[in-house]
């Protein structure tokens, strides 16, 4: 049964400042992912402390929400069958150290900081975080 899904990717700081955000968006549309909306942003630390809220407590929290808004991101909605799992996949494990080969942060990651892209977790906050950055 066709299960089609929108996801939110965001290609981070650490990655738009290298320039791979060409790299990046086409790793995507060679796994079929179909880019539905984009753009080149970038957002205040207040924003970036609602988006991560479900972070709020960890310890990470504040360096986190520094990072994002500490440069231009990209922002894109990802359409493809089983869109969620399909970018974790290609994602990779949130520490670059941990990641498979081929997979984006194994490939661009920095740190378990800059590790080059965010995608939603599940097909709830996919909803969520993609209001969150296209309203209309
Ligand atoms: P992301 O998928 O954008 O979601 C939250 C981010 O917090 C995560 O990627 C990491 O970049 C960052 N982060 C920093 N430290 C940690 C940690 N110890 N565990 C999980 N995420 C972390």
């Amino acid at each position: 049964m066709s299960n089609l899904e929108q996801t939110l990717s965001i290609i981070k700081p650490d990655a738009v400042e290298r320039n791979l955000d060409r790299e990046i968006k086409e790793i995507f549309t060679h796994k079929g992912f179909n880019i539905v909306k984009e753009k080149k942003i970038q957002i205040t630390k207040p924003e970036a402390e609602q988006f991560y809220k479900v972070h709020e407590t960890k310890p990470f929290y504040n360096d986190l929400c520094a990072y994002l808004s500490s440069g231009p991101i990209v922002v894109m909605i990802l359409e493809k069958e089983n869109a969620v799992l399909a970018n974790r996949e290609i994602m990779g494990a949130t520490n670059p150290k941990e990641a498979k080969e081929g997979t984006i942060r194994k490939k661009f990651g920095i740190s378990i900081d800059k590790n080059s892209v965010h995608g939603s977790d599940s097909v709830d906050n996919a909803k969520i975080e993609i209001n969150f950055f296209f309203k209309d």
